[in-house]
């Protein structure tokens, strides 16, 4: 079994060998060899470096390398490079799709639907195994509060029930459902939930500032997602850059020990984030790199991912000065090993090239693809225009503008985070636009404006395709004013609008949520002409909309969605199918409001009379759970089974929703509760459940969604516990944070 053949390798090793198992090195042979030299310099020879540690028996992982054939080479290197035959682990950045791009992250919690997130890192993990990689350090389940900080983009959003839904959702995605303990299928990989803990509330949004996050809003908000991430068996976590509460996380024995071993059971391993064992150098936390790789290990981090000189290859010296035991070291070790037994790397450890090209290419990947971006989409204005709305486009819309340099960029239409995709697969909402238009339809195009990737240098510049193009002689007057003439020649102009992809995600925290670049130009002056426009929103974080509300009589958000993009948006714009995506984060009107949560406590009546700035509206642009449709739909009166349970008992609401319209959509019921009093301030509303459900035009569907312990209980900072109050409750049932809260039952 899998625990005597650990036990018997862990027995034939030394010291070092143990340490080489505990170290992971970032493999950079694909950087773009015109990419910046500052920022390639001192990499350039990292790879012979790590293939002559590699040979010396020192490695127990390896990071970004995406090649199979390579794979196959750096996998040969290490099993011959250590005595014991022990293959590596291949981790890599999975986030949205490895060769097939999904939607960004973010998007997907928009969906509402797990199974979608589910069905998406299946695939992604097929694309991934076949190469070659054994895990990907993904879900990232930080919940975050500040659209400011770039990685939003990579998570769900603000809310922790639905954060904890897609957290799981991944995890069971990656890894196929693998029963904690047992061999993982041959299709599946290991999934990283992250950053532990509290990485999402980086001081005012600024990537790796510290976190300084109270106990409640720690048990309550941050831990959820995690919690279930790894109740739905999450092999790895990885930890966290910052310093939480003052303790760099990634030296934090409480949160590792305590709370993730101890207190929720977590069997996997946990990695570092990039250097960041080396890092509590830099925080002041340790002061050479022997005291930082035995902090590492005392907290609990089994395998330290690094780009040069890790601190784990000095834990052979920690051990001879005391500062961490052997048989610490031998509790990371024998997790490592566990893993790629679990994996069966020692029986297969070697990927079949022809085999990887073919999963590769497998069409269905694709549909999954547009499938999820077409249920990602959210609807966030649609005003009528002589009594119709503008989307979708009806048929007397025969020609039609796209405008806006988003509309036709591949590399854009993917988003951040994604390493091995195909351009010239990826379909951009241009390509989609004038696929789907039908006879007599003309799709015509003008950017308008340059792209406005030189705004900002990216650290993923120096990956190949990333760095964004510079259009030569553009001509800026010119264009802008071809953009204005062929929306004026046209009946409906579609603007694309957005950020660029490298303007979000790691390292890409911005002061503002302005609309970069002169994209409200190019807006003013389509919307001069007087030709109806349709916005599409191209985005990971909520941007200041408040100058295109006027503008814009349909506002669809796209996101970043992914290889399929372009054919999902067409779908969408022409009515083949009904937006049903719902936002996974209240849009604050500026980034002024940053934080405003729909969840949120209150001190003062009437509330908003109060809690407010003097110089801009209190509510948000958009609440938390919104989005429109094309179908219209009426909920009947809530339903509660009980009118008082005990402490410990659950009930069941329940709520009829018509479709009241002829279009067939989508519905996202939402079920907020709000306990009036108890032991603890508690928030106006909190989600307690959600269904994604298909009601067809002029149907009716019962939503049943329970209400017990698990959705009460709440960590009391005060009682350091958990509590079920007896109060209370309000309950209501709709399509988004708004809706009233109706009807009310009693936990005595
Ligand atoms: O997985 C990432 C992490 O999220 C941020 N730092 C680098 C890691 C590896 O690329």
């Amino acid at each position: 079994g899998i625990e005597a053949k650990v036990e018997e390798l862990l027995a034939a090793m030394t010291l070092e060998e143990k340490a080489g198992q505990l170290t992971q090195f970032f493999y950079f042979s694909e950087i773009d060899p015109d990419a910046d030299e500052q920022a390639i310099g001192p990499l350039a020879d990292q790879p012979a470096m790590v293939e002559r540690e590699l040979a010396a028996g020192r490695v127990g992982s390896l990071l970004f390398c995406t090649q199979p054939g390579e794979i196959n080479r750096l996998q040969r290197l290490t099993i011959e490079g250590n005595r014991h035959g022990i293959p590596a682990l291949f981790g890599f950045d999975v986030i949205h799709g490895f060769r097939t791009i999904f939607p960004v992250p973010i998007a997907v919690a928009a969906s509402w639907d797990p199974a979608l997130a589910e069905a998406g890192q299946a695939v992604a993990a097929r694309e991934a195994r076949a190469v070659g990689i054994h895990w990907a350090f993904a879900p990232m389940v930080d919940i975050t509060r500040d659209p400011r900080w770039g990685r939003i983009i990579e998570g769900a959003g603000e809310d922790p029930v639905l954060g904890a839904a897609m957290a799981a959702a991944q995890v069971r995605g990656f890894q196929g459902g693998v029963a904690p303990g047992s061999e993982f299928g041959a299709e599946s990989i290991i999934a990283g939930p992250k950053h532990f803990a509290g990485y999402g509330f980086a001081l005012g949004g600024r990537d790796y500032d510290e976190s300084d996050v109270s106990d409640a809003q720690l048990w309550n908000l941050v831990f959820p997602p995690f919690k279930a991430a790894v109740d739905a068996g999450a092999g790895n976590i990885m930890t966290a850059y910052m310093d939480l509460n003052g303790i760099p996380a990634t030296g934090n024995d409480w949160l590792m020990t305590e709370v993730l071993r101890d207190t929720w059971g977590f069997d996997g391993f946990l990695v570092s984030d990039a250097n960041a064992v080396r890092s509590l150098m830099t925080h002041g936390f340790a002061s050479d790199l022997d005291e930082a790789g035995a902090r590492g290990v005392n907290a609990g981090v089994d395998l330290e991912m690094a780009v040069f000189d890790p601190a784990y290859g000095h834990l052979t010296d920690a051990v001879a000065r005391g500062l961490v035991t052997e048989s610490a070291i031998d509790a990371c070790v024998r997790r490592i090993l566990r893993a790629k037994l679990r994996l069966g790397l020692f029986d297969s450890p070697y990927v079949d090239e022809a085999r990887a090209a073919e999963v590769l290419n497998d069409p269905s990947h694709r549909d999954a693809a547009r499938a999820a971006a077409v249920r990602t989409a959210v609807l966030l204005q649609n005003v009528p225009l002589n009594g119709t709305p503008l989307l979708p486009l009806s048929p007397q819309n025969k020609k039609i503008a796209v405008v806006g340099p988003l509309a036709d960029s591949q590399r854009d239409t993917l988003g951040p985070w994604v390493f091995d995709f195909d351009l010239a697969e990826t379909v951009t909402i241009l390509d989609g636009l004038k696929a789907r238009a039908g006879d007599g339809v003309t799709v015509e195009y003008a950017p308008g404006i340059r792209p406005g990737q030189r705004h900002f240098q990216s650290m993923f510049d120096m990956w190949p395709g990333n760095r964004p193009a510079d259009p030569e002689g553009f001509d800026d007057a010119a264009e802008l004013d071809r953009a204005a003439k062929l929306a004026a020649a046209s009946d409906v102009a579609i603007v694309v609008l957005g950020e660029w992809q490298n303007m979000i995600g790691e390292a890409a925290s911005r002061s503002t949520l302005d609309l970069p670049g002169r994209q409200l130009e190019l807006l003013d002056a389509v919307a001069a002409t007087g030709t109806p426009v349709v916005v599409l929103v191209m985005n990971g974080r909520p941007l200041d909309l408040q100058p295109v509300l006027g503008k814009a009589a349909a506002i669809l958000d796209v996101w970043y969605p992914g290889s399929q993009g372009g054919h999902a948006v067409a779908s969408l714009v022409f009515g083949d199918s009904s937006p049903a995506g719902r936002l996974p984060f209240t849009w604050p009107r500026t980034a002024g409001q940053i934080p405003i949560v729909y969840t949120h406590t209150i001190s003062h009546e009437p509330e908003n009379q109060w809690r407010r700035y003097w110089d801009i509206e209190s509510t948000p642009l958009f609440p938390f759970g919104h989005g429109l449709s094309y179908a219209s739909f009426s909920y009947s009166d809530v339903r509660l089974s009980a009118e008082t349970i005990a402490s410990g008992e659950s009930l069941t609401a329940s709520v009829d929703v018509t479709n009241t319209s002829s279009v067939d959509a989508d519905e996202v019921v939402q079920l907020y509760v709000h306990q009036t009093s108890g032991t603890a301030s508690r928030p106006v509303r909190a989600l307690k459940g959600f269904q994604r459900v298909h009601v067809p035009a002029g149907t009716t569907v019962t939503v049943e969604l329970p209400i017990g312990p698990d959705q009460l209980s709440y960590w009391n900072a005060a009682k350091r516990d958990w509590v079920l109050d007896t109060a209370r409750y309000q309950v209501g049932m709709g399509g988004s944070s708004s809706v009233e809260l109706t009807k009310s039952f009693e936990v005595r």
